[in-house]
């Protein structure tokens, strides 16, 4: 099974630049399920009902989600209804929405995991226990796993790959924003990525306006962030899993802007 993965989108340029780069992506990767971070899609904090309907009109089959979840109120609405859409998992029992789901795609079943980390974070439940029994669940159905660990702390989501090698197919880090070189499969068969990145404005500070997140630096004042504007960057991560096994055959980051892409 091949699935693609794109990092946190953002904004309005995250949204253009999923819907322009999906052609491509299904072209070039063959992918039978997209699963993308939606946390930062509505205006760089949550997302809506709107945004969610394009999202998979436009062909992703998965949203996860992160620390921003609740940003946009909107979301109250509809998260209980839309199985197709998880926050993370490890928050108090009776939050809305589910932290877990099975994803379906041209044939294909994916377990799918959100979690947060502890490190830098609000405070939530142990998400190392929490994937233990997400994935245990999941397994009765599908081997073929993927775990959007939506953490700030890189030793953390490294802590979370070694534990679940061997569990689950794809462990990738969210929330930074920046991607990172280290996409590997792991010893027992776990391909590992400690942050996707994220699809949206390039030139900014984390996809906000550049110059606002600078000026909030060095004055020390209370600023309002914006999304930033100009050129796009799209990054995620691309894996193939043996569907007998749930392990990876290959892992691969994706990363294109809009000076390196060419349109197909
Ligand atoms: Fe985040």
């Amino acid at each position: 099974m091949k699935v693609v993965f794109i990092g946190d989108i953002v904004g309005n340029i995250g949204r253009d630049t999923v819907k322009r780069l999906l052609p491509w992506l299904k072209d070039k990767y063959q992918p039978h399920i997209i699963i993308a971070n939606g946390e930062n899609a509505a205006g760089g904090r949550g997302i809506n009902a709107a945004i969610t309907r394009e999202l998979f009109d436009w062909g992703v089959h998965g949203i996860t989600m992160g620390n921003h979840t609740w940003d946009n109120r909107e979301i109250f609405d509809f998260i209980d209804d839309e199985t197709r859409m998880i926050r993370p998992s490890n928050l108090p029992p009776g939050t809305p929405g589910r932290g877990s789901m099975i994803v379906k795609g041209n044939g294909k079943e994916l377990g799918v995991v959100n979690l947060i980390g502890r490190t830098f974070l609000p405070p939530s439940d142990c998400p190392f226990r929490v994937a233990d029994e997400e994935i245990e669940e999941l397994r009765k159905r599908t081997k073929c796993i993927l775990v959007d660990f939506h953490a700030e702390a890189t030793s953390e989501k490294i802590a979370m790959g070694w534990h679940l090698d061997g569990y689950a197919s794809l462990v990738v880090g969210t929330h930074t924003h920046v991607q990172t070189n280290d996409a590997r499969i792991l010893p027992e068969g776990t391909a590992y990525l400690t942050d996707a990145g994220m699809t949206g404005p390039r030139d900014g500070v984390l996809g906000m306006d550049k110059d606002t997140v600078v000026r909030r630096f060095i004055t020390g004042m209370p600023a309002r962030f914006s999304v930033a504007e100009g050129k796009w960057t799209l990054n995620g991560v691309f894996v193939d899993i043996d569907e007998s096994t749930g392990k990876a055959n290959k892992v691969q980051l994706i990363t294109v802007d809009e000076e390196s892409w060419i349109a197909v």
